[in-house]
């Protein structure tokens, strides 16, 4: 089978390193991919924005699966139009795909569903927002009615803090909007939760605790993800029936109703306090660090797996994991999550070797000229597998530290709250 992986990042590299362990796989190609795709498939250079060109070249390469790994092809439509063309493809099509898109749209199906979550306005100009500030309670949380990859969420302590807020997405900082939402702030712990799905059957996917905050301690602004680890400690049995009896299942049920099917993998954003869960948000795809994480967990054939799924075959499989911890620190270049050095050179990277329990994973990073350069904010995921978090912790900042990279810097407090040291 010839698999194509629509994507960049950490997670795209390591669904190409799972991928390429099947017996299935004859070929595999990244677009774009980066530098460590590249030693592992064959990456295409290619517009993503432009659909018809990817689908030339897909058509072109005879490829017979297609998986979509960021969430900004799918919100756009890519599976509508690659199916169109009688293409197969892993993700879920425009219309559901709004339950990343669109915050609101999300929101309105917890109401009418009765899903667990934050209790919610939605403002439909500044004076409307402005009015309801003014008899709320704080701390409280205004959110951009778009994907901002987080940068559209503010947590505001006081009122000062939500008005500009207001302002900031009224006054277009994340494009043109009419809507912005307003939330009560949820206190507990969060959890990532992932299910697959065939658009009849859906599995669990397993669980992750996801580090957002640039700095150690959880401080700081918000990033992409500086660190994760699987599985949550979070979860057990009961938590795991009410996320899917109360969140997971009326969301299936809601996507059925709009005369649709949700193929892909979801990623729930939880909040659990007292073993209850709550809705942060939807994710349409994997998570990322969580993808590079859970996926060297896994004890199935992926490429059976995500192919059973596109052809409403999954119940036929019981997805196994191994018995282990994983855990993934993120290397990213110094000044991330603001200003930072592009086209750096990361050398000494052969200092450190993959094996089947220490895994590294490219993110920003290109290959010029058989150098291995960083060109994003977020650069390498180290994740290794081990009976415990805290000796995994150890071995990956060993790692890192072989490498020396003095263009980067790392969390070394991944895992802090299942680590007593
Ligand atoms: P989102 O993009 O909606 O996942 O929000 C980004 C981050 O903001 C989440 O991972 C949470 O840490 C935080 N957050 C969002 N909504 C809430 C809420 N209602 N209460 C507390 N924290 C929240
Ligand atoms: N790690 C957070 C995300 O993938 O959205």
């Amino acid at each position: 089978m010839k698999i194509a992986i629509i994507g960049s990042g950490g997670r795209e590299h390591a669904l190409a390193h799972q991928l390429r362990k099947s017996s299935k796989l004859s070929e595999i190609y990244c677009i774009p991919g980066n530098a460590g795709t590249e030693k592992i498939s064959i990456n295409i250079d290619l517009n993503l924005e432009n659909f018809h060109e990817l689908y030339e070249v897909l058509n072109e390469k005879k490829i017979d699966l297609v998986i979509v790994g960021p969430e900004k092809p799918l919100v756009e439509g890519v599976v509508d139009f690659l199916e169109s063309k009688n293409i197969k493809v892993f993700g879920p099509r425009k219309k559901v795909s709004q339950l990343e898109g669109s915050k609101i749209f999300t929101k309105k199906i917890c109401d009418k569903y009765k899903i667990p979550t934050a209790n919610f306005k939605i403002c439909n100009s500044k004076d409307e927002a402005f009015e309801f500030l003014s008899s709320a309670n704080f701390p409280l949380v205004v959110k951009a009615d778009v994907i901002a990859a987080g940068k559209g969420v503010y947590i505001c302590k006081k009122i000062q803090d939500a008005e500009l807020a207001i302002n900031d997405i009224f006054g277009g900082k994340f494009g043109k909007t009419e809507q912005l939402l307003i939330e009560e702030f949820l206190e507990g712990d969060e959890m990532s939760f992932f299910i697959i799905s065939d658009g009849i059957t859906y599995k669990t996917f397993n669980t992750a605790q996801d580090h957002k905050r640039v700095g150690e301690g959880d401080t700081g602004m918000n990033t992409g993800g500086m660190g994760a680890y699987s599985p949550s400690s979070l979860i057990n049995n009961e938590l795991e029936d009410k996320i899917l009896k109360k969140i997971i299942d009326p969301t299936l049920k809601a996507v059925s109703a709009m005369g649709e099917k949700y193929v892909g993998f979801l990623y729930a954003g939880l909040m659990i306090k007292n073993n209850e869960p709550f809705l942060i948000e939807y994710n349409v795809r994997m998570g990322d660090p969580e993808c590079q994480t859970i996926l060297p967990l896994i004890d199935n054939d992926l490429v059976e797996i995500i192919d059973a799924c596109c052809n409403s075959n999954l119940k036929h499989y019981e997805i196994k994991w191994k018995n282990k911890k994983s855990m993934c620190i993120v290397l990213c270049s110094k000044g991330y999550p603001e200003k930072y050095n592009k086209n750096i050179e990361i050398k000494n990277l052969n200092e450190s070797e993959s094996s089947e329990k220490h895994y590294i994973f490219h993110a920003g990073t290109k290959l010029v000229n058989n150098k291995v350069l960083a060109i994003g904010g977020r650069v390498l995921n180290f994740v290794n597998l081990s009976d415990n978090f805290s000796s995994g912790r150890k071995e990956i900042i060993n790692e890192i530290k072989k490498i020396n990279w003095e263009g980067g810097f790392y969390r070394s407090d991944i895992g802090y709250k299942v680590i007593n040291e």
